[in-house]
């Protein structure tokens, strides 16, 4: 198995190209289930969700093609499927499969998905999705493990999430696009992400409005066709160089990325006293401070500190001046990189959903596990300024989510490998 080997201590220097968002290309993916036309994606991250979802789409025999390898894009085309399933072995792999009952009871009128069951970082259940499903007509069974949904068409309905849910947003949305009347969703998830697919159904004709708000309006139409999208950058991958290059003291340019996405991450960094520039409209220049200072943060549904940058920030938080708090609302166990952190030296305190870190604290190389994709990052981090060698195992978590990290990372100084 592989894992990574750090030498800690290398100030980041350089410039660095964020690839395309893995959280907006798979529910993009999903969503060409919608049509009989290519539907044809740009910008598309290689990582091993991205491929997860391909052979998901190739499982229910929509034909998935890319010029090249890995894929920075790929033409999808349903125009039949003779397999609405999503099988537990990749459900299992990817969470986010479940992205494919929204198109698939949608267009098709009957869905067969895995249910994901729990994960690393909490219960995560599907809930919402399912019974807004049921609110839309759609006669939902749970059996075997797997939640099957059948119905004639769909029927609009008044949506109201008790809690604001992204993929549950993005399932929803997507099974109103061709819903017979108006669907209205309150409280619906507004990150970029959620935007970005609003966008492209609406190059494939769907009728949505209030895009960026947390009410949707979606008029069914009869039929979606063909479109070609270029995804939006990967803010969490854009904040984790950030961190990276405040963390080493180091002075690093992010080119190809969202400025306008990362409002909160910029904020708390500026307040530890990073110094982040934009330049143009998607780049953004991010130079260390001698000392970095504590600062507070919350986790928060968008446009709030994203829960997926939490453990890039704990690992900053390590080496601030002062005292940072840390309270995570978004999902119950997410603490689990400290436990790690701290056999690095870290000072970490936990209580429920909050960490107290007293920095700064020097870090040394240890061998650590990554729970977790954001967890993996986190630890990576710490590596990078920790003394002697650190191994991380477990790296296909990152592998899940993070193109060519240790090749981006090589390329502005750092020493890591994969070994
Ligand atoms: C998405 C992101 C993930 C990110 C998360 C929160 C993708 C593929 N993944 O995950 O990287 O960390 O948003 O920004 O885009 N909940 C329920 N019932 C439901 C659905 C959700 O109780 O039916 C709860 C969850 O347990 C969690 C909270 O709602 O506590 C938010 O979860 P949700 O926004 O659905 O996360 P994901 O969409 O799975």
């Amino acid at each position: 198995m592989d894992r990574f080997k750090i030498e800690g201590g290398r100030r980041l220097e350089g410039t660095v190209r964020i690839s395309g968002s893995k959280n907006a290309s798979l529910p993009a993916m999903a969503a060409a289930l919608l049509t009989s036309e290519p539907v044809c994606l740009q910008n598309i991250p290689g990582v091993r969700d991205i491929i997860t979802m391909a052979k998901l789409l190739a499982h229910m025999r929509a034909r998935v093609e890319s010029p090249d390898l890995p894929p920075s894009e790929f033409t999808i085309a349903a125009e039949t499927i003779s397999h609405a399933e999503a099988p537990y072995e990749l459900v299992k792999t990817m969470r986010a499969s479940i992205l494919t009952l929204g198109p698939l009871v949608g267009r098709f009128g009957f869905a067969r998905v895995s249910l994901p069951g729990g994960c690393a970082i909490g219960a995560r259940p599907v809930d919402l999705h399912i019974q807004a499903l049921e609110k839309m007509g759609a006669k939902i069974s749970i059996h075997h493990g797997y939640v099957e949904a059948r119905c004639e068409r769909l029927r609009g309905a008044q949506i109201h999430f008790d809690k604001i849910t992204v993929t549950g947003t993005e399932n929803i949305l997507t099974a109103a696009v061709l819903a017979e009347g108006e669907t209205v969703l309150t409280n619906a998830a507004r990150e970029p992400e959620v935007t970005d697919l609003i966008e492209l159904l609406i190059k494939m004709g769907a009728k949505i409005e209030g895009r960026g708000t947390s009410t949707l309006h979606v008029h069914g139409v009869d039929k979606l066709h063909g479109a070609t999208h270029a995804v939006i950058p990967d803010r969490i991958e854009a904040g984790t160089f950030i961190v990276a290059a405040a963390i080493t003291g180091g002075d690093v340019k992010l080119t190809h990325c969202a400025p306008q996405h990362l409002t909160a991450v910029i904020e708390t960094l500026a307040a530890c006293g990073v110094e982040i520039q934009k330049e143009g409209v998607s780049c953004l220049r991010v130079r260390a401070p001698k000392a970095l200072r504590a600062a507070d943060i919350t986790t928060e549904e968008y446009p709030g500190f994203a829960t997926d940058m939490q453990a890039q920030f704990m690992a900053l938080a390590t080496q601030a001046e002062g005292k940072s708090e840390i309270t995570e609302t978004i999902f119950e166990n997410r603490f689990m990189h400290a436990q790690e952190m701290i056999r690095m030296g870290a000072n970490i305190a936990i209580d429920g959903h909050r960490a107290v870190v007293q920095g700064p604290t020097p870090l040394s190389g240890a061998t650590v596990i990554a729970s977790d994709l954001r967890a993996s990052a986190s630890l990576v981090l710490a590596g990078l300024v920790a003394s002697n060698t650190t191994y991380i195992d477990r790296i296909y978590h990152l592998d899940r989510g993070y193109e060519k990290i240790e090749e981006k990372l090589q390329d502005l100084g750092a020493s890591i490998e994969r070994i």
